[in-house]
Protein backbone atom coordinates (compact mmCIF):
# COMPACT_ATOMS: atom_id res chain seq x y z
CA UNK A 1 0.00 0.00 0.00
CA UNK A 2 1.45 3.32 -0.81
CA UNK A 3 1.76 5.95 1.60
CA UNK A 4 -0.85 8.15 0.37
CA UNK A 5 -3.44 5.63 0.18
CA UNK A 6 -3.16 4.76 3.95
CA UNK A 7 -6.44 5.93 5.88
CA UNK A 8 -6.87 9.48 6.97
CA UNK A 9 -6.02 8.81 10.66
CA UNK A 10 -3.39 7.09 9.87
CA UNK A 11 -0.75 9.84 8.18
CA UNK A 12 0.02 11.46 11.15
CA UNK A 13 2.31 8.22 12.29
CA UNK A 14 2.56 8.10 15.97
CA UNK A 15 7.18 8.41 15.50
CA UNK A 16 6.16 11.96 14.35
CA UNK A 17 4.72 12.63 17.99
CA UNK A 18 8.19 11.93 19.26
CA UNK A 19 9.85 13.66 16.05
CA UNK A 20 8.01 16.91 16.31
CA UNK A 21 9.77 17.29 19.78
CA UNK A 22 13.21 16.67 18.38
CA UNK A 23 12.47 19.58 16.36
CA UNK A 24 11.06 22.28 18.85
CA UNK A 25 13.96 20.85 20.77
CA UNK A 26 16.56 21.85 18.44
CA UNK A 27 15.08 25.10 17.42
CA UNK A 28 14.79 26.27 21.35
CA UNK A 29 18.43 24.90 21.69
CA UNK A 30 19.50 27.16 19.64
CA UNK A 31 17.40 30.23 20.60
CA UNK A 32 18.38 29.97 23.89
CA UNK A 33 22.14 30.67 23.11
CA UNK A 34 20.89 34.08 22.49
CA UNK A 35 18.51 35.01 25.27
CA UNK A 36 19.15 38.21 27.08
CA UNK A 37 21.23 39.33 24.21
CA UNK A 38 19.36 42.22 23.21
CA UNK A 39 19.33 40.60 19.39
CA UNK A 40 16.19 39.13 18.17
CA UNK A 41 16.72 38.40 14.36
CA UNK A 42 19.92 36.81 15.30
CA UNK A 43 17.96 34.54 17.81
CA UNK A 44 15.16 34.37 15.25
CA UNK A 45 17.69 33.14 12.72
CA UNK A 46 19.21 30.80 15.09
CA UNK A 47 15.82 29.01 15.78
CA UNK A 48 14.93 28.73 11.61
CA UNK A 49 18.24 27.21 11.11
CA UNK A 50 18.06 25.22 13.76
CA UNK A 51 14.37 24.18 13.59
CA UNK A 52 14.95 23.46 9.34
CA UNK A 53 18.00 21.12 9.91
CA UNK A 54 15.76 19.12 11.88
CA UNK A 55 13.14 18.80 9.26
CA UNK A 56 14.91 18.14 6.74
CA UNK A 57 16.23 14.81 8.72
CA UNK A 58 13.09 13.34 9.04
CA UNK A 59 11.01 10.80 6.24
CA UNK A 60 7.79 12.58 5.25
CA UNK A 61 6.67 14.88 2.30
CA UNK A 62 6.33 18.29 4.60
CA UNK A 63 5.49 21.74 3.24
CA UNK A 64 5.13 24.85 5.29
CA UNK A 65 1.93 26.50 5.33
CA UNK A 66 2.62 28.39 7.96
CA UNK A 67 5.69 29.81 8.54
CA UNK A 68 8.33 33.01 8.71
CA UNK A 69 6.92 34.70 5.92
CA UNK A 70 6.16 34.75 1.69
CA UNK A 71 9.35 33.69 0.05
CA UNK A 72 10.68 36.85 -0.94
CA UNK A 73 10.82 37.83 2.44
CA UNK A 74 12.57 34.85 4.45
CA UNK A 75 15.07 32.93 3.52
CA UNK A 76 14.36 30.15 5.48
CA UNK A 77 11.29 28.14 6.17
CA UNK A 78 8.92 30.24 3.94
CA UNK A 79 5.30 29.67 2.73
CA UNK A 80 5.63 26.61 0.74
CA UNK A 81 8.78 25.79 1.43
CA UNK A 82 9.22 21.69 1.44
CA UNK A 83 10.80 20.05 4.52
CA UNK A 84 11.68 16.64 4.98
CA UNK A 85 13.45 14.28 2.64
CA UNK A 86 10.27 13.93 0.36
CA UNK A 87 9.53 10.59 0.99
CA UNK A 88 6.58 9.35 3.35
CA UNK A 89 3.02 10.80 4.28
CA UNK A 90 2.13 14.25 3.05
CA UNK A 91 2.15 16.70 6.27
CA UNK A 92 1.23 20.54 6.68
CA UNK A 93 3.33 22.36 8.64
CA UNK A 94 3.02 25.60 10.76
CA UNK A 95 5.62 26.43 12.84
CA UNK A 96 6.88 29.48 14.43
CA UNK A 97 10.48 28.43 15.51
CA UNK A 98 10.57 31.22 18.34
CA UNK A 99 7.50 32.30 19.04
CA UNK A 100 8.65 35.45 21.01
CA UNK A 101 11.32 37.24 19.81
CA UNK A 102 11.59 40.05 21.63
CA UNK A 103 10.82 38.52 25.14
CA UNK A 104 13.69 36.19 24.06
CA UNK A 105 15.95 39.33 23.02
CA UNK A 106 14.96 40.49 27.10
CA UNK A 107 14.93 37.60 28.92
CA UNK A 108 11.76 37.64 29.63
CA UNK A 109 8.57 35.04 30.11
CA UNK A 110 6.93 32.20 27.75
CA UNK A 111 9.34 32.52 24.68
CA UNK A 112 8.64 28.92 22.96
CA UNK A 113 9.76 26.86 19.77
CA UNK A 114 6.17 26.03 18.49
CA UNK A 115 5.13 24.06 15.89
CA UNK A 116 1.67 22.29 14.55
CA UNK A 117 1.31 19.03 11.85
CA UNK A 118 -1.98 18.07 10.28
CA UNK A 119 -2.64 16.06 7.04
CA UNK A 120 -2.22 17.81 3.99
CA UNK A 121 -4.59 20.94 3.36
CA UNK A 122 -6.66 20.42 6.87
CA UNK A 123 -4.19 23.74 8.28
CA UNK A 124 -6.10 27.22 7.41
CA UNK A 125 -3.00 29.14 5.28
CA UNK A 126 -3.44 32.13 7.44
CA UNK A 127 -1.70 35.43 6.02
CA UNK A 128 0.45 36.89 8.12
CA UNK A 129 -2.29 39.64 9.57
CA UNK A 130 -3.50 40.54 12.67
CA UNK A 131 -6.62 37.86 14.03
CA UNK A 132 -9.20 39.01 16.81
CA UNK A 133 -8.98 36.05 19.49
CA UNK A 134 -11.09 34.82 21.90
CA UNK A 135 -10.24 31.33 23.77
CA UNK A 136 -11.72 29.34 27.16
CA UNK A 137 -11.12 26.27 28.22
CA UNK A 138 -12.67 22.49 27.97
CA UNK A 139 -16.20 22.09 29.77
CA UNK A 140 -18.44 24.90 28.36
CA UNK A 141 -21.57 24.84 25.88
CA UNK A 142 -20.47 25.06 22.39
CA UNK A 143 -21.46 28.80 21.08
CA UNK A 144 -21.28 29.87 24.93
CA UNK A 145 -18.99 33.10 23.92
CA UNK A 146 -18.35 34.65 20.76
CA UNK A 147 -16.40 36.99 18.61
CA UNK A 148 -19.74 38.86 18.11
CA UNK A 149 -20.83 39.40 20.98
CA UNK A 150 -19.25 42.45 23.01
CA UNK A 151 -16.57 41.85 25.99
CA UNK A 152 -18.97 42.46 28.16
CA UNK A 153 -21.51 40.07 27.07
CA UNK A 154 -18.83 37.39 26.88
CA UNK A 155 -18.10 37.48 30.48
CA UNK A 156 -21.63 37.79 31.89
CA UNK A 157 -21.98 35.09 29.19
CA UNK A 158 -19.27 32.52 30.67
CA UNK A 159 -19.65 34.02 34.50
CA UNK A 160 -23.22 32.65 34.44
CA UNK A 161 -21.99 29.14 32.80
CA UNK A 162 -19.16 29.17 35.42
CA UNK A 163 -21.37 30.43 38.52
CA UNK A 164 -19.60 33.06 39.47
CA UNK A 165 -19.69 37.09 39.41
CA UNK A 166 -18.37 38.85 36.36
CA UNK A 167 -16.03 40.60 38.82
CA UNK A 168 -14.45 37.06 39.31
CA UNK A 169 -13.72 36.19 35.89
CA UNK A 170 -9.83 36.91 35.18
CA UNK A 171 -8.92 37.57 31.30
CA UNK A 172 -5.91 37.17 29.69
CA UNK A 173 -4.87 40.31 26.79
CA UNK A 174 -1.63 41.25 25.05
CA UNK A 175 -0.02 44.51 26.24
CA UNK A 176 -0.96 46.50 23.75
CA UNK A 177 -2.06 50.48 23.47
CA UNK A 178 -4.25 49.18 20.86
CA UNK A 179 -6.23 46.87 23.53
CA UNK A 180 -7.06 50.15 25.88
CA UNK A 181 -10.85 50.31 25.22
CA UNK A 182 -10.73 46.67 25.80
CA UNK A 183 -8.74 46.29 29.34
CA UNK A 184 -11.08 49.25 30.24
CA UNK A 185 -14.02 47.65 29.37
CA UNK A 186 -13.04 44.45 30.95
CA UNK A 187 -11.72 46.32 34.20
CA UNK A 188 -15.30 48.16 35.06
CA UNK A 189 -17.11 44.72 34.88
CA UNK A 190 -14.37 44.06 37.69
CA UNK A 191 -12.28 41.35 35.80
CA UNK A 192 -9.18 40.74 36.50
CA UNK A 193 -6.84 41.67 33.36
CA UNK A 194 -3.87 39.38 33.20
CA UNK A 195 -1.78 41.40 30.56
CA UNK A 196 1.64 39.82 28.93
CA UNK A 197 4.36 41.42 27.39
CA UNK A 198 4.21 39.08 24.11
CA UNK A 199 3.38 34.99 22.98
CA UNK A 200 -0.27 34.91 22.63
CA UNK A 201 0.65 30.83 21.75
CA UNK A 202 1.17 30.37 25.99
CA UNK A 203 -1.49 32.69 26.46
CA UNK A 204 -4.14 31.07 24.57
CA UNK A 205 -3.30 27.62 26.15
CA UNK A 206 -3.42 28.54 29.50
CA UNK A 207 -6.98 29.09 29.76
CA UNK A 208 -6.87 25.08 29.27
CA UNK A 209 -4.71 24.41 31.82
CA UNK A 210 -6.60 23.70 35.45
CA UNK A 211 -4.16 25.06 37.24
CA UNK A 212 -4.20 28.38 35.72
CA UNK A 213 -5.96 31.45 37.13
CA UNK A 214 -7.19 32.52 33.47
CA UNK A 215 -10.45 31.98 32.52
CA UNK A 216 -10.85 33.44 29.14
CA UNK A 217 -8.50 34.95 26.14
CA UNK A 218 -9.36 38.16 24.30
CA UNK A 219 -7.79 40.41 21.82
CA UNK A 220 -5.34 40.48 19.00
CA UNK A 221 -2.26 38.98 17.76
CA UNK A 222 -0.66 37.44 14.96
CA UNK A 223 -3.11 35.35 12.62
CA UNK A 224 -0.21 32.39 12.16
CA UNK A 225 -0.17 31.90 15.95
CA UNK A 226 -3.58 32.17 15.99
CA UNK A 227 -3.44 28.48 14.16
CA UNK A 228 -1.03 27.33 16.27
CA UNK A 229 -2.35 27.72 19.33
CA UNK A 230 -6.21 26.98 17.69
CA UNK A 231 -3.78 23.43 16.87
CA UNK A 232 -3.08 23.08 20.68
CA UNK A 233 -6.83 23.39 21.58
CA UNK A 234 -7.71 21.05 18.84
CA UNK A 235 -5.64 18.29 21.13
CA UNK A 236 -6.20 19.74 24.98
CA UNK A 237 -10.17 21.04 24.53
CA UNK A 238 -11.59 24.24 24.86
CA UNK A 239 -13.14 26.72 22.22
CA UNK A 240 -11.24 29.16 20.21
CA UNK A 241 -12.89 31.90 17.49
CA UNK A 242 -11.02 34.03 15.33
CA UNK A 243 -11.61 36.81 13.21
CA UNK A 244 -8.34 37.97 10.60
CA UNK A 245 -7.83 41.70 10.71
CA UNK A 246 -6.80 44.05 7.67
CA UNK A 247 -4.97 47.09 7.78
CA UNK A 248 -4.97 48.30 4.51
CA UNK A 249 -5.63 47.40 1.13
CA UNK A 250 -2.31 45.54 1.02
CA UNK A 251 -3.14 43.38 3.73
CA UNK A 252 -6.11 42.60 2.04
CA UNK A 253 -4.53 41.43 -1.12
CA UNK A 254 -2.31 39.51 0.97
CA UNK A 255 -5.66 37.36 2.05
CA UNK A 256 -6.84 37.16 -1.48
CA UNK A 257 -3.95 35.19 -2.41
CA UNK A 258 -4.57 33.10 0.73
CA UNK A 259 -7.88 31.93 -0.86
CA UNK A 260 -10.24 34.30 1.77
CA UNK A 261 -12.76 35.86 0.35
CA UNK A 262 -14.94 36.30 3.24
CA UNK A 263 -13.08 39.27 5.39
CA UNK A 264 -15.34 39.10 8.37
CA UNK A 265 -15.46 35.51 8.66
CA UNK A 266 -15.19 33.94 11.94
CA UNK A 267 -13.25 30.98 11.57
CA UNK A 268 -13.90 28.98 14.52
CA UNK A 269 -11.79 26.05 15.60
CA UNK A 270 -12.14 23.16 13.39
CA UNK A 271 -11.95 25.63 10.51
CA UNK A 272 -8.46 26.15 11.42
CA UNK A 273 -7.27 22.85 12.28
CA UNK A 274 -9.25 20.41 10.80
CA UNK A 275 -8.97 16.33 11.67
CA UNK A 276 -6.18 15.12 13.29
CA UNK A 277 -3.25 17.11 14.34
CA UNK A 278 -0.32 17.03 16.68
CA UNK A 279 1.19 20.21 18.47
CA UNK A 280 4.61 20.37 19.56
CA UNK A 281 6.70 23.31 21.94
CA UNK A 282 9.67 23.22 23.71
CA UNK A 283 10.48 26.40 26.12
CA UNK A 284 13.13 28.93 25.41
CA UNK A 285 12.39 30.62 28.52
CA UNK A 286 9.95 30.25 31.36
CA UNK A 287 7.12 30.39 31.50
CA UNK A 288 3.19 29.53 32.48
CA UNK A 289 3.40 26.23 29.77
CA UNK A 290 6.86 25.20 29.96
CA UNK A 291 10.13 25.94 31.64
CA UNK A 292 12.88 27.49 29.34
CA UNK A 293 16.17 25.74 28.06
CA UNK A 294 18.75 25.74 31.06
CA UNK A 295 22.51 25.03 31.68
CA UNK A 296 23.39 22.54 34.33
CA UNK A 297 26.75 23.15 36.24
CA UNK A 298 27.54 19.91 34.61
CA UNK A 299 27.22 21.50 31.19
CA UNK A 300 24.40 19.56 30.27
CA UNK A 301 21.64 21.13 28.50
CA UNK A 302 17.80 20.86 29.76
CA UNK A 303 14.74 21.17 28.12
CA UNK A 304 10.79 20.94 28.73
CA UNK A 305 8.36 20.12 25.93
CA UNK A 306 5.28 19.63 25.18
CA UNK A 307 3.65 17.71 22.58
CA UNK A 308 0.06 16.59 21.89
CA UNK A 309 -2.48 15.06 19.46
CA UNK A 310 -5.82 15.55 18.85
CA UNK A 311 -7.25 12.12 17.39
CA UNK A 312 -6.00 10.62 20.65
CA UNK A 313 -6.17 13.53 23.19
CA UNK A 314 -2.70 12.44 24.64
CA UNK A 315 -0.50 14.78 26.42
CA UNK A 316 3.18 14.71 26.79
CA UNK A 317 5.01 16.45 28.44
CA UNK A 318 9.10 15.46 27.77
CA UNK A 319 11.88 16.38 29.67
CA UNK A 320 15.37 16.17 27.54
CA UNK A 321 19.00 16.16 28.98
CA UNK A 322 21.31 17.24 26.23
CA UNK A 323 24.67 15.59 26.61
CA UNK A 324 27.66 16.53 24.11
CA UNK A 325 27.78 13.57 21.59
CA UNK A 326 30.46 11.40 22.73
P1 LIG B 1 7.16 37.36 17.56
O1 LIG B 1 7.73 36.10 18.04
O2 LIG B 1 7.05 37.41 16.07
O3 LIG B 1 7.88 38.51 18.15
O4 LIG B 1 5.63 37.41 18.07
C1 LIG B 1 5.32 37.65 19.40
C2 LIG B 1 3.87 38.06 19.53
O5 LIG B 1 3.63 38.56 20.82
C3 LIG B 1 2.85 36.95 19.24
O6 LIG B 1 2.70 36.06 20.29
C4 LIG B 1 1.62 37.75 18.95
O7 LIG B 1 0.66 37.01 18.22
C5 LIG B 1 2.16 38.93 18.17
O8 LIG B 1 3.53 39.07 18.58
C6 LIG B 1 1.44 40.22 18.41
O9 LIG B 1 1.89 41.18 17.53
P2 LIG B 1 2.26 42.68 17.95
O10 LIG B 1 3.54 42.62 18.73
O11 LIG B 1 2.41 43.38 16.66
O12 LIG B 1 1.15 43.18 18.79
Amino acid sequence: MSTSSIAASQVLDRVLVLEMVRVTEAAAISAAKLIGRGDEKAADAAAVEAMRAAFNELEFDGTVVIGEGERDEAPMLYIGEKVGTGKGPKIDIALDPLEGTTITAKAGPNALAVLAIAEDGCLLNAPDVYMDKLAIGPGYERGLVSLDQTPTERVTAFAKAKGVEPGEITVMVLDRPRHEKLIAELRALGCGVHLIPDGDVAGVISVTDPESTVDMYMGSGGAPEGVLAAAALSCVGGQFQGRLLFRNDDEKARAAKWGVTDLNRIYQLEDLVKGDAIFAATGVTDGSLLDGVKRRKDGVLTTESVVMRASSRTIRWVKGEHHKPR
